[in-house]
């Protein structure tokens, strides 16, 4: 299974900080049971028209089953992620946002300032993450059993 991770951080990108949640998001993918993936690494800066056109060639053109990205979801300027996002989802699947915010909410009172969403483009399906390297391990297993779910409508196996 070939799966993207995007870390979208104009930080971690420019190397004034080390991209820790785009390899969190393989450790915690991997020991949620997923075997054989062919994973796609990318760190980029919070500009909406360079994810929206990596989003489309990845889904489009290097056939990604699921694309995972990582920050951006919050209320700052810069934080563009869900709009970008969007921009490229033929369906949005708003539930996936909406369980992490109320699953970690009982955690963490932040929670709320993600506006995380997820969708399918084609048969891709574009899940957000939120940014921090500990809101990984928080959010992506509560997902996983729908993430397989969803993979397996969109091959048609359903
Ligand atoms: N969700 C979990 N589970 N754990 C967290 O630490 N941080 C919150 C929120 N969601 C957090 C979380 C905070 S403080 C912010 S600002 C938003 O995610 C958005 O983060 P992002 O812009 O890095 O995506």
């Amino acid at each position: 299974m070939k799966v993207a991770r995007l870390t979208l951080s104009d930080r971690a990108s420019s190397g004034a900080y080390e991209d820790l949640s785009g390899p969190e998001i393989e450790r915690v993918f991997m020991a949620c049971g997923f075997a054989d993936v062919e994973w796609v690494r990318i760190v980029m800066p919070d500009e909406r028209t360079r994810i929206e056109d990596i989003l489309r060639r990845l889904c489009d053109e290097q056939a990604c089953e699921l694309i995972l990205t990582t920050g951006g979801t919050g209320p700052a300027p810069r934080d563009v992620t869900p709009e970008a996002t969007r921009a490229v989802l033929e369906r949005e699947l708003p539930g996936f946002g909406e369980i992490m915010r109320m699953q970690s909410f009982a955690k963490v009172p932040t929670a709320i300032l993600s506006r995380s969403t997820a969708g399918t483009r084609g048969r891709a399906l574009i899940v957000n993450l939120p940014g921090n390297p500990k809101a990984i391990g928080e959010c992506l297993p509560l997902i996983v059993p729908a993430i397989r779910e969803a993979l397996r409508h969109l091959r048609g196996e359903s």
